[in-house]
């Protein structure tokens, strides 16, 4: 917040993500009801406090008439949320394409799309055009909500081209944009069609964070290979320009977690929980049901586990909280299947009468069953195949108390 000039609660910040930290369910022509949306981010950001902030973002509905749009505004407005309207079309190339099927991968090293290799095919070009066009259409909403001295924090790969659409405005407004996903080797960033566009939009905001000094370390080496820009100790330099770069490891409120046990609701949910797995290990598992989160390879390194190990089976339980997410993406859709059918077969193999092996739950908790369930568990994995700062681990460590359980973290997940 310093670096990026903020001095205390009476400055103004917008923070501008593609996603709402609530997510909108429509209930009648004008009714809606919100929920707490899932993910890092909205995990961090809650954490966020003693600012007077204001959120844009996408309430990750299709809402295309007025009516509509006019209730969720004022729910939103009631949680300080302003909405980014965006239509099937748009949603379907920009978010489904060019973030979750592009980006996504190729920042978790995964790749490009075979079909996308080539900058020259026509689905690459379309879905970049939308990608731009959406990010387009978060600054026009930046616009209208824009105060003079308001710091502008976008965020996210979502949003690359943010800064720059917000400097041609306004070169006055002060813009940080921070990445919640690994910047990888700018040997990987470099086989991205769009490499320089991007990159050039991203060196337009003041401060530009990661999570760690290593992709922050990428991103300056790109902007040297990539575009032949000068890096300095601070950032990256352009024609006099200075765009300060800096890691900022995020973290969590951990005193929000501990207060949620205090809570009644919570307590009968320990109890409930404790009784239910009473003479058993429980194992948990609490992801967003993707593919850099190594799900398939957690359930199958349990089954061998309990194929080595057999006088523990009926004696441990491991449970699966799989958030659905992107479920319009093919890849995903292959994912959920592909763990639906490992958990079935182990569960075949594996239960008993009384008992199965893995419960796996396609949806999400309320905070304070989850509280529960973190503060209850014996072993908590995760089991990344690469991530972005992976916040599960702390929430359980901020839930355990004095259990002291075993925290298995992925080598490669950001916090080691
Ligand atoms: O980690 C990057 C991120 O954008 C986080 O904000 C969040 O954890 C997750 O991805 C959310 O994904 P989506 O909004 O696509 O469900």
């Amino acid at each position: 917040f310093r670096r990026l000039g903020l001095r205390g609660m009476k400055q103004r910040l917008l923070v501008v993500a593609n996603r709402l930290p609530v997510s909108a369910n429509r209930r009648g022509e004008d009714q809606w009801s919100l929920e707490i949306s899932a993910g890092g981010l909205v995990s961090a950001l809650l954490g966020v406090k003693d600012v007077d902030a204001k959120w844009i973002g996408w309430a990750g509905v299709n809402v295309p008439d007025e009516v509509g749009q006019q209730a969720l505004t004022n729910a939103l407005a009631e949680k300080r949320c302003i909405p980014v309207f965006l239509d099937e079309e748009i949603v379907h190339q920009y978010y489904n394409g060019y973030c979750n099927n592009i980006l996504w991968p190729l920042f978790h090293y995964l790749g490009l799309p075979q079909e996308d290799r080539l900058a020259t095919t026509r689905n690459f070009e379309s879905q970049f055009d939308a990608y731009k066009r959406a990010n387009q259409m978060f600054a026009d909403v930046v616009y209208q909500h824009y105060q003079e001295g308001d710091v502008i924090w976008c965020h996210d790969y979502h949003l690359m081209f943010l800064p720059r659409c917000l400097k041609e405005h306004d070169i006055n407004m002060k813009v940080g944009w921070f990445l919640h996903t690994p910047f990888p080797s700018s040997e990987i960033y470099r086989t991205l069609p769009s490499r320089s566009e991007l990159l050039r939009s991203v060196l337009c905001a003041d401060l530009v964070g990661f999570h760690t000094y290593d992709y922050a370390r990428h991103f300056v080496s790109a902007c040297t290979r990539i575009l032949g820009l000068e890096g300095t100790p601070e950032g990256v330099e352009d024609q006099g320009k200075l765009t300060r770069v800096a890691a900022f490891p995020i973290g969590i409120d951990s005193d929000r977690f501990k207060r949620a046990l205090d809570i009644d609701a919570a307590k009968r949910h320990v109890n409930e929980l404790k009784q239910r797995f009473a003479g058993r290990k429980v194992m948990l598992g609490v992801d967003r049901l993707d593919m850099i989160k190594g799900i398939p390879q957690k359930i199958l390194a349990f089954e061998k586990f309990l194929e080595e190990n057999p006088e523990w089976i009926d004696k441990v339980v491991l449970l699966q909280i799989a958030v659905p997410t992107r479920t319009d993406v093919p890849e995903y859709q292959k994912l959920t299947s592909q763990v639906h059918e490992i958990v079935g077969r182990i569960n075949g193999r594996f239960g008993t009468l009384s008992a199965v092996p893995i419960h796996h739950l396609d949806r999400s908790l309320d905070f304070h069953a989850l509280c529960a369930l973190y503060a209850v568990t014996d072993v908590a994995l995760v089991t990344s195949l690469r991530d972005g700062m992976n916040l599960v681990s702390y929430e359980y460590v901020a839930c355990q108390g004095s259990k002291k359980g075993v925290l298995i973290l992925s080598e490669v997940s950001d916090q080691l």
